[in-house]
């Protein structure tokens, strides 16, 4: 059973300013809610129970928007990461929280509909037995995303990170959302700076391949709105408020 994750939400939101010099990008509202609230509430459809928010310096508003996590009937517990350095680097900031345990990760500035996407998610890691596992959806852009090679059934064999169109392996690309055994934390320490001199996770997950480590992939149904731009953001909202009654019913 996985009863931690961690939600990377670290980040700058330079695409989406002047609002975030103000207010972090992950606290915009989609609705009624922000944007990391309906992450946490697809958490609140597993055994999730412990979250470590990643945070910079400069976005203790996040906690101070969602305290203790007892509001949503979870434990958050809120780690820094100093700088910038990419994904990969977010994610070992809550290596101490995850305790060994395996853990799931969400973007803390996406959508996704129907929001039990991550349960699903979770259950196909734990019968798949696998030691790591990428959500992904075809991509219309591949140029903004981790592509992967796929090979028989549900392995993943490659993955290469915002591809030209033209070298892309795929159409299939990873949307913020994984599940990880704790020997990802290995791969991401033997990981070098990559795109945009950043710390990549596609770049970690490449190396689990190489130490014949179990990567697998599943489909995400539905929507997904990676929220980087103010037109991201616009749609997100069209979508949530087009779409509010049916989810109250
Ligand atoms: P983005 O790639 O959208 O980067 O991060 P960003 O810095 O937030 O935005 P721009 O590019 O300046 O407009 C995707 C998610 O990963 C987190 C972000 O907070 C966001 O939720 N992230 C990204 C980190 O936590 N740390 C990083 O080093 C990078």
């Amino acid at each position: 059973m996985i009863k931690k994750a961690i939600i990377p939400a670290a980040g700058s939101g330079t695409r989406l300013g002047p609002f975030t010099d103000a207010i972090p990008k992950e606290l915009l509202p989609v609705g009624d809610k922000a944007i990391i609230e309906h992450v946490v509430d697809a958490f609140g459809l597993t055994e999730v129970t412990e979250i470590a928010i990643v945070v910079s310096l400069r976005k203790h508003g996040l906690s101070d928007y969602l305290g203790s996590g007892k509001k949503f009937g979870m434990h958050f517990s809120y780690v820094v990461q100093e700088e910038r350095l990419g994904l990969a680097n977010a994610v070992l900031a809550g290596e101490h929280v995850m305790n060994n345990h395996q853990f799931a990760v969400v973007l803390g500035d996406n959508f996704f509909r129907p929001n039990d996407f991550l349960r699903d998610l979770i259950a196909f890691h734990e019968e798949e037995h696998a030691d790591a596992t990428i959500g992904v959806a075809k991509v219309d852009d591949v140029t903004r995303h981790g592509v992967i090679k796929a090979e028989g059934g549900n392995a993943v064999v490659d993955l290469i990170e915002k591809p030209k169109p033209e070298e892309a392996p795929s159409d299939l690309g990873a949307i913020g959302i994984y599940v990880f055994k704790p020997c990802i934390f290995d791969a991401i320490r033997e990981t070098k700076p990559g795109y945009k001199g950043e710390f990549q996770l596609t770049d970690s997950l490449k190396i689990l391949v190489k130490w014949g480590k179990k990567v697998v992939y599943k489909e995400i149904p539905g929507i997904h709105i990676d929220v980087g731009t103010v037109k991201d953001l616009v749609r997100a909202n069209a979508y949530y408020l087009d779409n509010r009654d049916r989810e109250k019913r």
